[in-house]
């Protein structure tokens, strides 16, 4: 196949990107991404600060542009992000207790009901765990409200929308060694003994020379997968973008049953949010790059 959707399909995996909606009026944006992925994620536009700025007012135009552009051009859509210490709007990160916690639960079901029936994963908690070698919970006005907040979540987002994969969504989680990955396989492991409603695991992939690629990610993967839930490369980017990185990664999907998919996040490097790095599949000028081909000949089994 000549397409990285297409591609990801032979396994009945698929390839996607995050999608900006300020950049859907740029041609050779578009382009690119109408033809080479078939999963999307709106990069800001689902944040807590985009669709409830203020509280039980819920504005979904930007989400929506994202969203409709996604069905119009054929694409499934993960949905980014539910529950977060950041991006939160300013009247949420002034509550605490168990305000906060009902603002959570209201957010929850206002969003998903939005999108009931329409969203094939969605990210139910962004980014608990804290990085280093703690392997604690992330301080945050969340988690302040009680250690059960997470599971919380998952279970307000079971009902609001039963057709959802709902995932839980980290970075620095990739290599099997890190206390933050053991932590969040506590977690998993946990909700899947206790029947708290989880059905799979992001891995955002955002890697770099402070947090690079391991070849045990795909134990990782593989572990998480044994415990009962699928599994996701989220946000993938890779400093400076080496080719044989991006097919590493790409196996590693491969090699794993339960892998649904590999997101990366942005298309060109001027669309990431670290631009400086070049750490995706396209240049500027919209060529393809050696790592696009290296993730290419990977899908197709090379
Ligand atoms: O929209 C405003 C614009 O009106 C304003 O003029 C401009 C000035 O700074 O800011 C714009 O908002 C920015 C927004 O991106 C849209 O471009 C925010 O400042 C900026 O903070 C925000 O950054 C996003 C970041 O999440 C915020 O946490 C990045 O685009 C986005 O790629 C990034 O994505 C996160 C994932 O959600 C979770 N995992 C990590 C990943 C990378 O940080």
């Amino acid at each position: 196949e000549s397409t990285l959707g297409a591609a990801a399909a032979q396994s009945g995996r698929y390839f996607g990107t995050a999608i900006a909606s300020g950049k859907l009026g740029d041609s050779t944006y578009t382009s690119i991404a109408a033809r080479e992925f078939n999963m999307v994620t709106a990069e800001n536009e689902m944040k807590i600060d985009a669709t409830e700025p203020q509280r039980g007012q819920f504005n979904f135009s930007a989400a929506d542009r994202v969203y409709n552009w996604a069905v119009q051009n054929g694409k499934q859509v993960r949905g980014h992000t539910l529950a977060w210490h950041s991006q939160q709007p300013g009247w949420m990160q002034n509550l605490s207790g168990s305000a906060l916690r009902q603002a959570m639960i209201d957010h929850i079901k206002g969003v998903m009901a939005h999108y009931k029936g329409k969203i094939t994963q969605w990210d139910v908690v962004n980014e608990a765990f804290a990085d280093g070698s703690s392997g604690a919970r992330r301080d945050s006005n969340l988690q302040r409200t009680g250690n059960d907040w997470i599971e919380v979540a998952f279970r307000t987002a079971r009902a609001a929308d039963p057709s959802a994969k709902l995932c839980y969504n980290d970075y620095n989680v990739e290599n099997w060694n890190w206390a933050k990955t053991q932590a969040m396989y506590a977690m998993v492991r946990d909700f899947k003994q206790r029947g708290v409603p989880i059905d799979c695991v992001g891995f955002q992939s955002h890697f770099n020379s402070g947090s690079p690629y391991d070849s045990n990610f795909r134990t990782t993967l593989q572990n998480f997968a044994d415990l009962g839930v699928d599994v996701a490369i989220t946000e993938l980017d890779i400093q400076g973008a080496p080719a044989s990185t991006y097919a590493n990664v790409t196996k590693d999907c491969l090699a794993v049953e339960r892998c649904l998919g590999i997101t990366v996040w942005g298309v060109r490097d001027s669309d990431s949010w670290r631009s400086e790095q070049t750490p995706l599949l396209f240049n500027n000028d919209g060529s393809k790059k050696p790592a696009y081909t290296a993730v290419l000949n990977a899908l197709n089994g090379g």
